[in-house]
């Protein structure tokens, strides 16, 4: 079997990785250049994801990159893993699957499959995918060719998060595009999901991420309620997680981060208007998890005020800048809104990862492509009046921070374990 994988980022390129260990031949299309290019010299962008294993991948002959959408041709699925992003006014933005979808209709086969992967809202296989790839190929969905919706579910940086393992959900079209999509997916993964319909896949997708964006800002909230009483929110979880039923922990923060969490709630919130509804809990998670980069700003003020300093002229570390420990993923991190914030407030603002050694461009934090990481030795960090903790990597030595730095925010109680001095630990 033959299948092409569109769209080689975080998602498209460990899926069509494993196919290729499965023994089907994959061949893996991207807009980017320097993206087929890399692959195809056996080099890796991702962090997760070892350049032995790619150069292996295509060695064999299992695994080929390319930007031609013609050779759409060859294969017997196309599975589209192409970004879905918010545009400025927070509304979906499906234009990379509607691209997507006109590149490849000219191409499409009959009884091809084309499976979508990229996170939407429900619908969006089967009108929007389906209306593009009808007009641009002439052929009819459920009879021509095959179409069905299969969410990805990946935990970056989680070993538990193994392609083949992870339980995959998939819905079709029709029962025979099910059918057709089983018998590819099982290819490469253990487990499959066989939904009643596409919109029912979509749908799953969005539970599960919404599930986790209320559970978090329902702690981002206790975290400031419990504090205002005194309790640590933290002892608290540790404590609550104790119960063996009924209890799922989840940890506050500085603010949501990601390509997904943030993002793909508001997908649900737009597609609802159109059948007048609302979706309330998602919009008060949204309004409480944007809220926390604005709390973290004013403990640090606090924390400075303390030590007889203003944000102004203060110089401030920002330790982490990925938005969830040892991932390179800095995408949406609320990092940038702290730097904002901070920057706006007159604080000299700069930034700590070893992950992510330099900032690239996008074009949601313009200004800062380019900025790089401090580097991590005791002349460089001790010039600072006060360090924020966003994200606990594994790979800082919190203690050198606590000897180097006055002034330490906590958001993710990673100074727990460590010795610190009193007043130097602000948690927020
Ligand atoms: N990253 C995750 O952990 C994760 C988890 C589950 C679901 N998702 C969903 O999967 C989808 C993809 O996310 P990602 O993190 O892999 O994104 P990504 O930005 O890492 O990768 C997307 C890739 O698609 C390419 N691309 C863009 N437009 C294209 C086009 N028209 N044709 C071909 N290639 C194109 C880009 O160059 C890039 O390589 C999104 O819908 C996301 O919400 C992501």
């Amino acid at each position: 079997m033959k299948i092409a994988i569109v769209g080689l980022g975080y998602v498209g390129l460990p899926l069509g990785l494993q196919f290729a260990r499965s023994g089907v031949e994959v061949l893996g299309v991207d807009i980017d250049p320097a993206k087929v290019a890399a692959l195809n010299e056996g080099r890796s962008y991702i962090k997760s994801i070892e350049p032995g294993v790619i150069a292996a991948a295509v060695r064999g002959g299992g695994f080929a990159a390319t930007t031609e959408f013609e050779r759409i041709r060859e294969v017997e699925a196309v599975i589209i893993c192409v970004p879905t992003p918010l545009n400025k006014n927070r509304e979906p933005d499906i234009s990379y699957i509607i691209d997507t979808g006109e590149k490849i209709a000219p191409h499409l086969q009959r009884e091809t499959l084309v499976a979508l992967e990229s996170t939407t809202y429900p619908g969006t296989t089967d009108e929007d995918l389906r209306a593009v790839l009808e007009e641009g190929s002439g052929l009819k969905a459920g009879t021509d060719f095959h179409l069905a919706f299969s969410p990805e579910r990946e935990d970056p940086a989680n070993d538990l998060s193994k392609v083949e393992l992870i339980p995959k959900v998939i819905g079709g079209y029709t029962p025979a595009c099910l059918e057709h999509a089983q018998a590819v997916y099982g290819k490469a993964i253990k487990t499959l999901v066989p939904v009643s319909s596409c919109r029912v896949a979509e749908a799953t997708k969005l539970l599960e991420n919404i599930f986790r964006s209320v559970n978090i800002a329902l702690v981002n909230e206790l975290k400031l309620v419990y504090a205002a009483m005194g309790i640590d929110i933290w002892d608290v979880i540790q404590a609550a997680k104790t119960k063996p039923f009924g209890f799922m922990a989840f940890y506050p923060g500085p603010g949501l981060g990601g390509h997904c969490i943030p993002i793909d709630p508001f997908y649900l919130t737009w597609k609802a208007r159109e059948y007048s509804q609302n979706t309330r809990f998602i919009e008060l998670a949204g309004e409480i998890n944007t809220a926390m980069p604005l709390h973290v700003v004013n403990r640090t003020a606090e924390a400075l005020n303390a030590r007889r300093k203003a944000v102004n002229g203060s110089r401030v570390l920002i330790v982490g800048l990925a938005y969830k420990p040892n991932v390179d993923d800095e995408r949406e991190s609320p990092s940038y809104v702290l730097m904002h914030l901070l920057q706006e407030r007159g604080a000299e603002v700069a930034y700590y990862d070893p992950f992510v050694p330099v900032i690239r461009p996008t074009r949601e934090h313009a200004e800062w492509a380019g900025i790089r990481s401090v580097t991590w030795d005791r002349p460089t960090v001790e010039k600072f009046d006060a360090a924020i903790i966003a994200t606990n990597h594994q790979a800082v030595n919190y203690q050198e921070l606590a000897d180097w730095v006055p002034c330490i925010v906590d958001t993710r109680n990673a100074m727990a374990p460590v010795n610190t001095k009193a007043g130097q630990v602000w948690k927020a």
